[in-house]
């Protein structure tokens, strides 16, 4: 399997472990009537700078090339490439509403978890449906060079989870990790 393909499962395990991390201050809010705003905070500007900055980008490089090429599974990629906007909205809503949570202006906590609920589905279901149908179907249809191309097209960013600069840039989160692995 070419490298980036295996990049982009390795940053799904990422995902499906921030959105766990995301899932239990979802909980936390409903409970306690309050998040640890920081780290909810930085998972979901983890995923505003790096799942929708360089993941998202890339896969939909991939699924452009896959759909001038072939109309195999033509109505799947163009969902996922609908999917991939409507998750940047969702992101910069919810950061939004945490941002607000508590001020006179904000949404409830009720309307913020039902935002949080939302996005996380999306999320899960988004990496499950493009591991399922979207990745074999690159696998079959592209050469190596479309994966070079596609992923050349974007700065070479390192996922920041890899990266040493996690600690100065994430603290909540590399704090959580370090105690919670
Ligand atoms: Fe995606
Ligand atoms: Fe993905």
């Amino acid at each position: 399997m070419h490298e980036s393909l295996l990049k982009l499962y390795r940053d799904h395990v990422h995902f499906f472990k921030l959105m766990d991390i995301f899932e239990v201050e979802l909980d936390r809010l409903k409970q306690d009537g309050k998040t640890s705003n920081d780290l909810i905070t930085e998972v979901v500007n983890y995923m505003r700078d790096y799942s929708d900055t360089i993941h998202h980008p890339i896969e939909d490089h991939l699924y452009q090339i896959n759909l001038a090429r072939t109309d195999d599974g033509r109505e799947a990629l163009e969902q996922l490439l609908v999917h991939h906007q409507a998750i940047m909205n969702m992101t910069r809503e919810f950061r939004l509403a945490i941002e607000q949570l508590g001020k006179p202006n904000g949404l409830s906590i009720d309307e913020v978890e039902k935002l949080g609920r939302d996005y996380l589905d999306h999320q899960r279901s988004h990496m499950t449906f493009e591991e399922e149908k979207a990745f074999p179907l690159l696998v079959e249809q592209l050469d190596p060079e479309d994966f070079d191309y596609a992923s050349g097209a974007l700065p070479a960013d390192q996922d920041p989870l890899l990266a040493p600069g996690l600690q100065e840039r994430y603290p909540a989160l590399h704090s959580y990790l370090q105690k919670h692995g």
